[in-house]
């Protein structure tokens, strides 16, 4: 049995290497089923900390050819290699040992395939991970120890993720987290704002793109939930869920508590609401009502009966058209297309 399956992967492959392809031909693409009757004006979204290069880069490979999920992993390399964003990569928060978990996922519309990683520790680019998943695995998701052996073995190297800046704002959270601990905070009990703005949030980009064949592709990679229990895995490299990309409809990711995201599988809905003919930012909107309408334990929500958190999603559809949604008003997202790069307000389901 073993023999047949290896036997059978080498045949495809040899499909594959001869036809200059660089995924499996027995996928969705070859038999798509939506037919478009003029070419797409690509288009690139993200969350907002996409704004600085990674979605112009995105789009520019877009342009030039790149497969989408290709250029949109480029792009958000940019901000996963930054050691000023402590929601990505190095830099990134840790989780409440001061140890960087990082989590990506990636899908790839014309094959339907996708890859991702979990709880990936000390590599600063957990998309390139789960793209490599994505192409050379016959698996979606490797988490801990098994990503790490996998990104290993690929080639990827290991660095501490943990920057100086990142280390201060854990320490301050882990001093000041208790009084009858043993941990003293280094400068008092008050927290600068400058680093109370970090405590409990999911920091993540998450970037989409269509090309003008209306081949569509996304990547969404996290930190997670700064000072998160060990092991603790969000929405960001669940598919469904932190990405979803149906080549035949669009493509949306998500940014926010990922818990919530994760019990609606919310960027599957956003596609599934865009597949019943939604604009993509309507269907943002519908995704964020179907949290609002889900979310009923009293921890979780406010005074006034909303979620006392926010969630945001970003997506694309076939032909090019895209918007964004939040629960909470008041947020941006980025785009780039022929117009180039610039960021544009998420629609609101409540007031902040
Ligand atoms: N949305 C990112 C996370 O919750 O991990």
């Amino acid at each position: 049995m073993a023999r047949m399956r290896r036997r059978g992967f080498l045949l495809r492959s040899s499909v594959v290497l001869g036809s200059g392809c660089l995924v499996a031909p027995n996928t969705r693409a070859a038999v798509a089923p939506a037919v478009l009757r003029k070419p797409v004006a690509p288009v690139v979204v993200a969350s907002a900390n996409g704004h600085a290069g990674c979605v112009a880069r995105a789009f520019e490979e877009i342009v030039a050819g790149k497969a989408v999920v290709d250029a949109v992993v480029s792009g958000v390399t940019l901000v996963e290699d930054d050691p000023n964003d402590h929601s990505v990569g190095l830099g990134g928060l840790p989780n409440e040992d001061g140890e960087v978990e990082l989590d990506a996922s990636v899908m790839d519309g014309p094959s339907g395939l996708a890859g991702a990683v979990a709880s990936i520790r000390r590599i600063k680019n957990p998309s390139r991970v789960a793209l490599a998943v994505l192409r050379y695995t016959d698996h979606v998701l490797l988490v801990g120890a098994g990503a790490n052996a996998f990104a290993k073995a690929h080639g990827f190297p290991e660095q501490e993720l943990l920057t100086p800046e990142a280390r201060e704002i854990w320490l301050h959270w882990r001093a000041t987290m208790s009084d009858t601990d043993d941990w003293l905070p280094k400068t008092g009990k008050d927290v600068p704002e400058n680093v109370k703005q970090y405590f409990g949030i999911t920091g993540t980009i998450n970037c989409c793109g269509v090309d003008a064949k209306g081949d569509l592709g996304g990547v969404t990679t996290t930190s997670g939930l700064a000072f998160k229990l060990a092991g603790r895995v969000g929405d960001s490299p669940i598919p469904g869920a932190g990405l979803f990309v149906d080549n035949a409809v669009g493509a949306a990711g998500s940014t926010g508590r990922g818990e919530a995201n994760l019990v609606t599988a919310g960027s599957h809905t956003v596609v599934e609401f865009m597949r019943a003919g939604k604009h993509p930012k309507d269907a943002c909107l519908a995704a964020c009502r179907r949290i609002a309408e889900s979310t009923r334990a009293p921890r979780l929500l406010r005074a006034d009966g909303r979620p006392d958190f926010n969630v945001s999603y970003y997506a694309v559809d076939k032909r090019g058209r895209y918007g964004g949604a939040a629960l909470y008003d008041g947020g941006e997202f980025a785009v780039c297309d022929a117009k180039g790069p610039r960021k544009e307000s998420l629609v609101g389901l409540f007031a902040r």
